[in-house]
């Protein structure tokens, strides 16, 4: 595989409407997701393949600022610098799921979701 986490952040911004995740400040938190990711592998010695770009609409708009994480196809709500150091620290160093299971949102898709 090439990257052993590839993050995408959406990025989008939407003029209206529904709203967005560039409205609740994405842009601005991928940049920090950016920095501490490599600060906090580079200080813990690791070479991690950790690619992290912004992308388009996700289609999780209200959820946001979205993120999902591949291979594994993890989503997140990251809303401010607080929650990127964790997300950065325990999760894409330390590979601890558990320690972000708040920051997390269903990995379903509603249409597989169980009904209840
Ligand atoms: S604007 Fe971010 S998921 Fe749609």
């Amino acid at each position: 595989m090439y990257f052993e986490k590839h993050v995408f952040v959406c990025e989008n911004l939407r003029q209206g409407g529904r709203e967005c995740c560039a409205e609740k400040k994405s842009v601005e938190l991928r940049g920090v997701l950016k920095r501490r990711a490599k600060e906090v592998l580079r200080e813990a010695g690791l070479k991690r393949r950790i690619r992290i770009n912004g992308a388009a609409c996700l289609d999780r708009c209200e959820e946001g600022p979205v993120a999902v994480v591949y291979p594994e196809g993890h989503w997140f709500r990251l809303r401010d610098a607080d929650e990127i150091e964790r997300f950065a620290t325990s999760y894409l160093k330390d590979g601890d799921l558990s320690a972000v299971e708040d920051l997390r949102l269903s990995d379903l898709h509603p249409t597989e979701r169980p009904r209840g």
